[in-house]
């Protein structure tokens, strides 16, 4: 059987240090260590999978034990884990996370960055027969590329979430989304490159409401766009006539609050429940998914660590009382 979400993307080991303020340079802060999964591919996966969705994720590992932790992982979560075998060790990321649950990272891309276009393309039937396809910019812009191609080629729904800010994404590749899902610091970067828009990150959240939307249209003509604001919730530009069930073209919604031990993957858990619930309730109105999508990444980030802070269906439930 197809999968309902193909994820296409990287594995980490996080590498996680708790102390109460973030380390400037040349200082030595003393504070908590702990390693577990991660990488922006494998947590959207992770969070897909937990929200109910057959997901296959689609990534490349080292022959070593982190690759062999997220095999391991894969089959714990009924993850259906497609990888190409690298002969660099698995990717890696140092986080640092502060008593406010804010973090800095640094990764170490590894096996990552071999993931191929052709290695894609070997599963194009699981994208074709998958509802949403889901990648993010943690693996080589082809091999990106070729899984929103085929997502796109199939009638599929394409969604690129443009993570991390500090990757160059061609308008090629925008224009191949349907689903454009940037934090404010991504959509200012977006806005600069592609736009020639000089916009602080921070001042994205307070942008006036049309003007942010006409933004969004000349970014991605033909898709929508959800800017996540954090704690500010999103906005959302629609393209005319596009994802069925809303006909307005623009409207802010509110984030559940949470009280954040640890924001690492937030984002990751937004974009995995949103592919999820895009595949399992393909009638409901968008607003409704990017409901479900806020309270599962308010859930992930009252819990500490990146994959492993992703919430079950259940978990959702508890916390989140229809
Ligand atoms: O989005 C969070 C992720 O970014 C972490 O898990 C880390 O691996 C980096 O890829
Ligand atoms: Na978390």
């Amino acid at each position: 059987a197809s999968p309902d979400v193909v994820v296409v993307g990287s594995f980490n080991v996080d590498h996680v240090w708790r102390s109460d303020a973030l380390p400037p340079p040349g200082a030595t802060h003393s504070g908590e260590y702990a390693s577990g999964p991660g990488g922006k591919g494998f947590n959207q996966a992770t969070a897909c999978a937990r929200s109910g969705a057959a997901t296959a994720f689609v990534c490349a590992l080292g022959d070593d034990l982190g690759g062999h932790h997220a095999r391991s992982l894969a089959t714990a979560d009924g993850i259906d884990l497609r990888d190409q075998p690298a002969p660099v060790p698995t990717g890696s990321a140092g986080i640092f996370v502060d008593a406010q649950g804010r973090n800095s990272i640094v990764v170490g891309p590894g096996a990552n960055a071999v993931l191929s276009a052709d290695f894609v393309e070997g599963h194009a039937a699981a994208i074709a027969g998958a509802t949403a396809t889901l990648v993010q910019l943690e693996s080589p812009l082809e091999a990106i590329a070729a899984a929103l191609r085929l997502a796109r080629e199939s009638g599929r729904i394409a969604m690129l979430n443009p993570a991390p800010a500090n990757v160059a994404v061609p308008r090629e590749l925008l224009a191949l989304a349907d689903i454009l899902t940037p934090n404010e610091t991504e959509c200012a970067a977006l806005f600069a490159r592609h736009l020639g828009e000089r916009i602080d990150g921070e001042a994205i959240a307070s942008l006036d409401s049309p003007r942010l939307h006409a933004l969004c249209r000349d970014l991605l003509p033909g898709g929508t766009v959800v800017v996540t604001l954090g704690a500010a919730g999103c906005f959302v530009s629609h393209a005319d006539g596009s994802l069925r069930g809303d006909d307005t073209a623009w409207y802010r919604l509110p984030a559940e609050p949470a009280t954040a031990v640890d924001t690492t993957g937030a984002g990751d858990a937004f974009n995995g429940a949103l592919a999820a619930a895009l595949a399992l309730r393909p009638g409901a109105p968008f607003a409704t998914h990017l409901r479900e999508a806020h309270r599962y990444a308010a859930l992930s980030t009252e819990r500490p660590g990146a994959a492993a802070s992703m919430p079950t269906r259940e978990q959702l439930a508890v916390r989140f009382p229809a």
